[in-house]
């Protein structure tokens, strides 16, 4: 069976949808691999260290493409990717299925089976599988470099002959995976530490890494958190009272860190124009959410701008700015998505669609869109 890794067309986008360690795997397992001149490029894997991992590299998208049984994609595939997979060939990659709920009608049409990796189901037997967690992890800590690079002084306390230097006070607002991560890499880094949320099961971890927790005291907070452990959109009221509480807040802040999303929803919006104007200048402002309408009300998606002497960062895409690492955990995701679907005997596919981690990712099958929420977003 044939494995194919084209290189990525999105614009920004830098990773790779497999590593020279799981191709060796892949190949273990039974498959050729084919990669596409390139394709490891933007994450400093050069084709050579995939043909010494037993891959083939292809030139172009045809190529590699041609009579390939799955494929393996970080982004979903352009329109000449898909025009070259063939009826019947698997597709697994981060298709946005909440955002995109056309493109399964588009994979069905072409009799591709597409898996959304966004939708493995957050339980243990898939947390190897979990891309939103590796590559928020990853995009949670580079959003502190990428704040500390543009901030115009120190992050942590020092004491010099000349005088002492007071620490940066970090505010990390939404505190799942990349929050967590920006909080222990601004500790890491000697900044004071502030983070909130709107589940308050997050209290305790945040003070776990040495950070102080603040957050709107309300009942409708103990209902915040979804069975899956997602954000719910909250009340009128309730975003009435966490934007007076940010507000008293921010403005002792030096740098804001801001990663709170809602699945299939616009990011809430948690930092007005009004808040950036209270902040001291010099300050920065990163948003993680820029991609999903973002948190701040001022940040401008692939745009780092300054607004009233704060500079606000709205790289989007963080993981794929540091697509190394990015995209070995990446294409171990996949590994391990791929491996228990592999029949041990005979190295065919082997889909059991009773399966809960098939049934949360698979978007199509036999030519029909079998999602129930890519089936709602159509109607
Ligand atoms: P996410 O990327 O969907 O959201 C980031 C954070 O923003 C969340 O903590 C959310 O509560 C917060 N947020 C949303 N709206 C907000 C608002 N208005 N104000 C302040 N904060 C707001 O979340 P992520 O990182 O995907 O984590 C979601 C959940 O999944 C967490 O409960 C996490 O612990 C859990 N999880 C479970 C895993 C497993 O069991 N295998 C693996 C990874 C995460």
């Amino acid at each position: 069976m044939k494995l194919a890794i084209p290189r990525e067309s999105a614009e920004g986008e830098e990773r790779v949808a497999a590593s020279p360690e799981t191709v060796k795997k892949l190949i273990t397992l039974g498959f050729e691999v084919v990669v596409e001149s390139g394709a490891g490029a933007g994450a400093s894997l050069a084709d050579d260290l995939y043909i010494a991992a037993g891959a083939t590299i292809a030139t172009g998208a045809a190529d590699v493409l041609a009579d390939a049984d799955i494929v393996f994609k970080v982004q979903r595939p352009d329109d000449g990717q898909l025009g070259h997979m063939k009826r019947g060939a698997v597709l697994v990659a981060m298709l946005d299925p909440l955002n995109r709920s056309g493109d399964a009608e588009a994979y069905a049409a072409a009799g591709i089976t597409a898996f959304a990796m966004e939708l493995v189901p957050r339980i243990s037997r898939a947390q190897g599988m979990d891309v939103l967690s590796s590559q928020s992890n990853l995009a949670g800590y580079k959003a502190v470099l990428d704040a500390a690079y543009e901030y115009r002084r120190m992050m942590p306390m020092m004491m010099t002959a000349a005088g002492s230097v007071a620490p940066a006070r970090v505010f990390v607002m939404g505190v799942g995976v990349a929050g967590l991560q920006a909080i222990a890499t601004a500790r890491r880094l000697g900044a004071v530490v502030l983070a909130t949320d709107v589940r308050p099961a997050t209290k305790e971890q945040v003070e776990s890494l040495g950070a102080k927790f603040l957050m709107v005291e309300s009942e409708e907070a103990r209902e915040a958190e979804t069975a899956g452990g997602y954000a719910k959109e909250m009340s009128d009221d309730y975003k009435r009272q966490q934007a007076a509480l940010i507000a008293e807040t921010i403005a002792k802040q030096d740098m804001v860190i801001t990663t709170a999303l809602i699945p299939g929803r616009p990011a809430p919006e948690l930092v007005s124009e009004e808040m950036v104007k209270s902040m001291r200048p010099g300050s920065v402002i990163n948003d993680l959410a820029v991609e999903a309408g973002g948190n701040c009300a001022l940040s401008e998606p692939g745009r780092v701008v300054v607004c009233f002497g704060v500079t606000i960062i709205g790289h989007g895409n963080v993981a794929s700015r540091v697509a190394g690492d990015a995209s070995l955990l990446y294409a171990r995701n996949l590994l391990n998505f791929l491996t228990p679907l592999v029949d041990q005997q005979t190295g065919a596919l082997d889909i059991d669609w009773d399966d809960e981690i098939i049934k949360g990712t698979g978007l199509t099958r036999d030519g029909a869109v079998v999602h129930p929420q890519s089936r709602e977003g159509e109607a």
